[in-house]
């Protein structure tokens, strides 16, 4: 198979993105028509484990990735960039109503130019095909100054909560809890 067929195999999601979907791809080509989308396969889930290790400060088990490939592909969603995974995002739905983002990670290197948009517009587009769901939420750690800003003033998100000794391993251990309604 030539090379950039086996890319595709490995990225690439749904053959006919919906119009939704080619929407939040815009934000992305005013940096470069070099990004492509997909979902977690076999193949990268290595990726995407390597990305978020780099990116978060606190580490997932196998059972995290494992879980994956337990829930339907379309809780988990990746961006590439010539080949090279650099933003993930993977959530669940933990309720009737609310889906739950569980990890969300951009390469340093890639940052502020709009990576985290597409995949916060690809969890809100799903959440809105789906009308159970009432709300997203999720937990940041206190510090995280830059996720906050991102889910708070880019996307509305509210603070819900202060959690005291929600991480075992990291100081400070508290994380607010962060939730954005959707509207259908
Ligand atoms: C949070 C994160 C996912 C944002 O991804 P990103 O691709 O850089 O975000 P975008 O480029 O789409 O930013 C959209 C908007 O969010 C806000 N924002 C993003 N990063 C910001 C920062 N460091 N400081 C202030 N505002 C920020 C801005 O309003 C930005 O718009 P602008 O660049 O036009 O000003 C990324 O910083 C990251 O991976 N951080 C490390 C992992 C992490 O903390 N994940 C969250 C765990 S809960």
């Amino acid at each position: 198979m030539p090379k950039h067929e086996k890319s595709q195999e490995r990225y690439q999601i749904e053959e006919k993105p919906d119009e939704k979907e080619l929407k939040a791809r815009e934000v992305l080509s005013t940096f470069s028509n070099k990004f492509s989308f997909g979902r977690v396969t076999i193949k990268n889930v290595g990726a995407l484990r390597v990305l978020n290790s780099t990116c978060l400060p606190v580490h997932y088990r196998n059972w995290f990735y494992d879980g994956i490939f337990d829930r339907e592909e379309k809780y988990a969603r990746i961006v590439s960039f010539n080949d090279i995974l650099v933003g993930g995002v993977v959530f669940n739905k933990d309720d009737v109503s609310s889906y739950y983002i569980m990890s969300f990670s951009v390469l340093k290197q890639f940052r502020r130019c709009k990576i985290g948009t597409y995949l916060m517009n690809y969890v809100l587009n799903v959440a809105k095909d789906d009308p159970a769901i009432k709300r997203i939420h999720l937990n940041v750690h206190v510090i995280n100054k830059s996720a906050i800003d991102f889910y708070m003033n880019a996307f509305g998100f509210v603070q819900k909560k202060r959690i005291e000794k929600y991480y075992k391993t990291l100081k400070p251990s508290s994380c607010y809890e962060l939730e954005k309604e959707i509207t259908h």
